[in-house]
């Protein structure tokens, strides 16, 4: 059976490796109109970095596996992925189709027999329904539109693949949804594969990711009053979360949640509620996407009081930018609105993060190549993203090359508060007084 993946991202680069590797029966081939990604993905220096990736690439490719920008190989295919970026329109509110539309378009254009076509993008309620339509008014083969929502998030990309907790499959041409099911099965227990129709897959794909988005936004609420009180946001959250009903994911406090798919899918659903008069729901998620927006501005709200009320010409150092840890991925990341915010109060900004050699780009702050030379000379620290270097930091090495008074801010509650105050820092941890 041949399949082409169309979309050489994330999400593209990494279903075609493992399912590459689970189904030697299969050819893969994977398309993309940008030629220079195309020939990374062909090359040694893969476009994307993921623990298991390269093996599995390295295992399939050239034998099942293949990445190509010619779109004729559509033809000898009887699937098709389209695993594009849908990205949140210029105008801030709906999701922008154009990728995915041109996606179907191409496929239905050098399509030579009837075809499966796999959503993987994350779309709109409906898009399934909309776009089987479109597809089949170009051409003269019929398209059976499956929803398959990917769940995978980055630094963990492979893993979640070849263990996911649940494959959705929605769809209305239950022969189509038996075929993609069938290739699952090669490697997923048949009782994680849930089939049901595509409003419903479309629908749990962006709930999910509010869902998680949300309850990073009321652990942050509630980081906002242990600030208050004298509580402690870590003891608060595992308490929270040894209820088995809650659990611990997703309830780390944090200086905001970043990444490229919470905030577009929040927006996604806000868009769809309001299409509907669906005001209160609306309103309900936009809660979610507030509070993440006061999480940041409080945090730096802190630093700018704690510092005197003015930064200007005053050196700060920011210990990661990318949106989490093991990823170099820097999208919606809380750091880089730190950044701005810092140097807009007139701050000189220097930044390390783990991910140096590929995150140099940002302007309006010097890199360093570590975190002592970040912190050389500088009155504060700003604790950004939690990388597990960040723990095991010699913080007295830190504070005799640091400019006094001295100033840790911690946005990932990932120091130990007692011991940096006794080094001499003054200390500010998110979630603690
Ligand atoms: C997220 C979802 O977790 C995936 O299931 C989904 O497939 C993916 O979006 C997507 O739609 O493509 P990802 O964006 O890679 O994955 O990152 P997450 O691990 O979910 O983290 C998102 C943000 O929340 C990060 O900035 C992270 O630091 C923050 N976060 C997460 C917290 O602040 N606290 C937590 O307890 C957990």
């Amino acid at each position: 059976m041949n399949a082409v993946i169309v979309g050489a991202g994330y999400v593209g680069g990494c279903t075609a490796a493992v399912i590459a590797s689970q189904c030697k029966n299969m050819k893969i081939t994977v398309i993309d109109v940008d030629r220079n990604k195309i020939d990374m993905w062909n090359s040694d220096d893969l476009p994307i970095k993921e623990p298991g990736l390269e093996q599995l690439v390295f295992e399939s490719r050239g034998k099942n596996l293949f990445f190509t920008t010619d779109t004729t190989v559509v033809a000898e295919s009887s699937i098709a992925f389209i695993a594009v970026n849908t990205p949140t329109k210029s105008c801030g509110i709906a999701y922008d189709l154009s990728l995915y539309e041109a996606a179907a378009e191409m496929i239905s254009l050098n399509a030579h027999n009837d075809m499966i076509v796999i959503e993987k993008s994350t779309v709109p309620v409906g898009t399934a329904e909309k776009i089987a339509l479109i597809m089949s008014e170009k051409s003269r083969y019929k398209f059976y539109v499956i929803n398959n929502p990917e769940f995978l998030a980055e630094g963990t990309a492979i893993r979640d693949l070849l263990y996911p907790d649940r494959i959705l499959i929605g769809g209305n041409h239950i022969q189509s949804m038996n075929i993609l099911k069938d290739i699952y099965r090669k490697w997923v227990p048949d009782e994680k594969i849930i089939m049901m129709n595509s409003w419903s897959s479309e629908l749990s794909k962006l709930t999910a990711n509010a869902m998680l988005a949300q309850r990073v936004s009321s652990i942050n609420s509630i980081s906002a009053i242990c600030e208050k009180v004298n509580a402690n946001i870590t003891d608060v959250s595992f308490a929270i979360g040894s209820d088995k009903r809650i659990g611990h994911h997703f309830l780390t406090a944090s200086v905001g949640f970043g990444g490229s798919c919470f905030k577009k899918d929040l927006l996604g659903l806000i868009y769809l509620c309001e299409s509907f008069d669906l005001t209160e729901v609306a309103n309900y998620w936009r809660g979610v996407l507030s509070i993440n927006e006061y999480q940041k501005k409080r945090f730096c709200k802190m630093i700018l009081n704690e510092m005197g009320g003015t930064l200007r010409g005053k050196k700060i150092c920011i210990l990661g930018i990318t949106f989490k840890k093991n990823t170099a991925d820097t999208r919606e990341s809380a750091a880089l609105d730190i950044i701005n915010f810092l140097t807009t109060e007139g701050a000189a900004v220097h930044f390390y993060d783990s991910t140096y050699t590929t995150n140099k780009e940002i302007l309006s702050a010097v890199p360093h190549k570590s975190a002592y030379g970040a912190s050389f000379g500088c009155e504060a620290v700003v604790l950004a993203t939690e990388w597990d270097e960040f723990r095991e930091l010699d913080w007295i090495k830190i504070y005799q090359n640091m400019t006094k008074p001295t100033y840790v801010f911690d946005g990932r509650g990932i120091i130990n508060v007692a011991e940096l105050r006794y080094i001499g820092f003054q200390v500010f941890s998110i979630g603690r007084k």
